[in-house]
């Protein structure tokens, strides 16, 4: 009986706290807390969502930040058992999971709340056997530092590899598990002196990952894989004249974020939100040079991706073209810089004589007198074998920001 409702934007409506909507549950924090929803007490949506601290690790197999959270809530209306029992019945009757495919992870318990018995109690009457029901002292959810917050309770699919050790269980990151949903049960605030009081209202929240259950149910290897991303993964096979498959994927990832971004309102910039996508664009774009793929090529991707997911967000067909003029003049803002900056990067290593570390002088200089971000920088250095000194790097930034800010004073 839940509700359907949309999708907030990407970029959240009124708060400031955060730069991009991280989980499903965020844009519902005032209901969660106890403001009557519109659309009833149990909920159902997929919500857009932005994870930026890992960008630098995309293109491996498994990383992505734009990606698709499917939840469903309890504003105050079922608790645990009702939703450990409806997730059970739509990973094993809606997906067909396997049932001994699932392993599941309660709260084990610390000074604030108790170890969740009852989530596993639920557990074992729907069918997951005793040995497969962990329980984790990091079964704990809160978006930040503050708000509503709780135990969870971690769906897991077993790929089939064998175990890494004896200890090998859920929380191990060998491969053998991989997280698919969890649910929280958000039964406290917790306030900014880091104490936690009981909500009046007792809520469940949830995240089922799209793209990573889709490669599961896909039978793929990565998200690339499937559907989300073939069709432009298979354009940049078809075009590039260098073949690596990181730099695919960092162009598929990237772009489709950056899509995403713009269509919710987003524009480049040198702050906050604006960074971030500055930063996606130029490293996709940093990389569609590593393939050699003509840049002009970029408007036939964003095509293409626009044909793949308009049926989910009419928006990027609506905005097709204000996409592409973001990204192509952002492009064409990068492209001299990247040129420059890549010929004086190479002059500096030639240099180096017995140190695989490049000083923070340069990196500042790259970036000072050639505009040469300190993180494309950071990367084409990790790319050729060698270290940059971040921190003096960022000694050298803010006395510069500084000496700046008194002449202008
Ligand atoms: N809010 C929870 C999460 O992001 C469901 O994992």
């Amino acid at each position: 009986d839940h509700k359907i409702i949309p999708s907030a934007p990407l970029i959240p409506i009124n708060d400031p706290s955060v730069l991009f909507t991280t989980a499903g549950m965020q844009p519902l924090v005032p209901y969660l807390l106890g403001e009557k929803h519109p659309e009833g007490n149990k909920l159902t949506d997929y919500q857009k969502c932005l994870r930026t601290n890992d960008i630098d690790e995309v293109g491996d197999n498994r990383h992505l930040t734009y990606f698709e959270m499917l939840g469903n809530w309890s504003l105050g209306a079922y608790f645990k058992e009702e939703a450990i029992k409806m997730s059970f019945e739509f990973l094993t009757k809606v997906l067909n999971i396997p049932v001994e495919k699932l392993s599941v992870t309660c709260f084990a318990g610390n000074a604030d709340a108790p170890k969740d018995e009852e989530a596993a109690k639920y557990w074992e009457e729907a069918g997951i056997p005793k040995e497969r029901i962990y329980f984790l002292k990091e079964n704990w959810w809160i978006a930040g530092e503050e708000g509503p917050c709780g135990p969870d309770t971690e769906m897991f699919y077993d790929t089939g590899k064998p175990k890494c050790s004896e200890g090998c269980n859920p929380d191990c990151d060998c491969g053998k598990y991989v997280e698919i949903w969890n649910n929280v049960f958000m039964k406290y605030f917790k306030h900014k002196d880091g104490t936690l009081t009981e909500l009046k209202q007792h809520n469940v929240d949830t995240g089922l990952g799209l793209e990573r259950m889709t490669m599961l149910l896909r039978g793929k290897q990565t998200p690339f894989e499937t559907e989300l991303f073939a069709p432009v993964m298979d354009k940049l096979e078809e075009l590039q004249k260098v073949d690596n498959i990181n730099s695919r994927r960092i162009v598929a990832e990237h772009l489709r974020a950056s899509m995403m971004i713009i269509a919710d309102g987003g524009r480049p910039s040198n702050i906050d939100r604006g960074y971030i996508l500055r930063r996606l664009i130029r490293r996709m774009i940093r990389h569609m040079n590593k393939l050699q793929i003509n840049l002009d090529e970029l408007s036939t991707l964003i095509d293409i991706n626009v044909d793949n997911l308009k049926e989910m967000y009419p928006d990027l067909a609506k905005n097709k073209e204000i996409i592409k003029s973001v990204i192509l003049e952002e492009k064409e803002k990068f492209v001299k810089t990247l040129v420059n900056g890549e010929r004086e990067f190479q002059k500096e290593i030639n240099k180096l004589k017995d140190t695989k570390k490049l000083s923070g002088k340069v990196v500042f200089k790259l970036y000072d007198t050639y505009g040469f971000p300190p993180e494309v920088t950071k990367e084409l250095a990790k790319e050729s074998g060698y270290e940059i000194d971040m921190k003096q790097f960022e000694e050298l930034f803010k006395a510069h920001q500084e000496k700046s800010r008194a002449g202008s004073e």
